[in-house]
């Protein structure tokens, strides 16, 4: 055999052997390429050292040459295979593996809207004037949100263009979301006696465009007290109370006379903060009509009840121009609370 057709066989050799081992893709795909190709007994290397005898005597020596890098070479490969399958990550670190001894990233801790750290706030102070927190339905009936609100069927405050009536079964009692907390006033008196002392936050709508003051979907702060004797002089302290120690300071409260249809005196108050009267909301006396729809005695029993908006008084605590900012859910704005 002439030594050119040798040394053809091993380039032949060391081409299969690379191309296979690159594909080998685990363990026994590894021990399977060792036996096809340096295989002791019936190995593709064996059969062409048996070809080496073949050889001229003078050629013999070069081959042999040949033919041991070609087994070198082929068996670095082997090993190389063998590395990158077992310890080859450990043993050598690539750019994306992860440093254990690094300082991790910092968690951050998400916190309480300021919205509802108001309204946290606001049930904190009615608690301690002995004023429970109680919850209603944002999808009311008419009677809970204007009937027994003494708001009739004709009443302005009930046209459709100002409220969000819920699509019903042709028929069927017409449903809205609740345009306003009083509602609440209404779901408990209808259930307890008094004496009582509630107060409810939660969330009211209005078709209304939005805009620095206006949101279609705000919150509103329900107060009601029913007790034997009470005046308008315990409205005052009640609202002087939690204006004060909501703002901070000495707050002082102002009525405007006003009209709402389930009060009687109905008025409007402002808080005086940072040297400016600033209007909080509307309240009353409430009203006999309003007594005699729950089952009350109207000679027996008297109270008073006072409205105001969440997103107003918070925007005034802690400075907030637009109240849009406080539903946009950008968390830089959000972050400073
Ligand atoms: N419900 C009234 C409003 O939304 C506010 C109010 C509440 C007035 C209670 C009087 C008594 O405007």
């Amino acid at each position: 055999m002439a030594i050119e057709s040798f040394v053809a066989e091993l380039e032949a050799f060391r081409e299969a052997a690379s191309e296979s081992l690159g594909r080998v893709a685990d363990g026994a795909g590894l021990e399977q390429a060792r036996i096809e190709f340096l295989g002791a007994r019936s190995g593709r290397l064996k059969a062409i050292q048996k070809l080496l005898s073949g050889l001229v005597a003078t050629d013999r020596p070069a081959g042999g040459r040949h033919f041991n890098e070609a087994k070198a070479a082929v068996t670095a490969l082997l090993a190389d295979v063998q590395e990158r399958l077992v310890g080859g990550g450990a043993a050598r670190p690539t750019a994306d593996a992860i440093d254990v001894t690094l300082p991790g990233d910092p968690v951050r801790l998400g916190h309480v809207h300021p919205i509802t750290q108001t309204i946290r706030r606001v049930q904190e102070i009615m608690a301690r004037l002995g004023f429970e927190s109680v919850d209603g339905p944002e999808v009311e009936d008419q009677w809970h949100n204007f009937e027994a609100l003494a708001i009739p069927a004709e009443h302005p405050a009930r046209d459709p263009l100002d409220n969000f009536y819920l699509a019903v079964a042709r028929g069927a009692d017409p449903l809205l979301l609740r345009s306003q907390t009083s509602t609440v006033q209404i779901r408990v008196m209808e259930n307890r006696r008094p004496p009582l002392r509630i107060v409810s936050l939660g969330r009211v709508y209005r078709p209304d465009t939005a805009d620095a003051t206006h949101y279609p979907m705000f919150h509103q702060v329900e107060g009601l007290l029913i007790e034997p004797g009470t005046t308008m002089a315990h409205l005052k302290s009640v609202l002087r109370q939690l204006a004060s120690s909501f703002l901070g300071g000495d707050v002082h409260v102002r009525y405007r006379p006003s009209f709402f249809p389930f009060t009687e005196p109905s008025v409007e108050f402002d808080m005086q903060w940072g040297g400016r009267w600033i209007e909080m909301g509307g309240a009353g006396m409430v009203d006999p009509a309003v007594l005699a729809a729950v089952g009350y005695d109207p000679d027996e029993v008297s109270g008073f009840a006072f409205g105001l908006g969440v997103e107003r008084i918070a925007a005034r605590r802690y400075g907030v121009a637009d109240i849009r900012d406080f539903y946009r859910n950008d968390v830089r704005f959000l972050r400073q609370f």
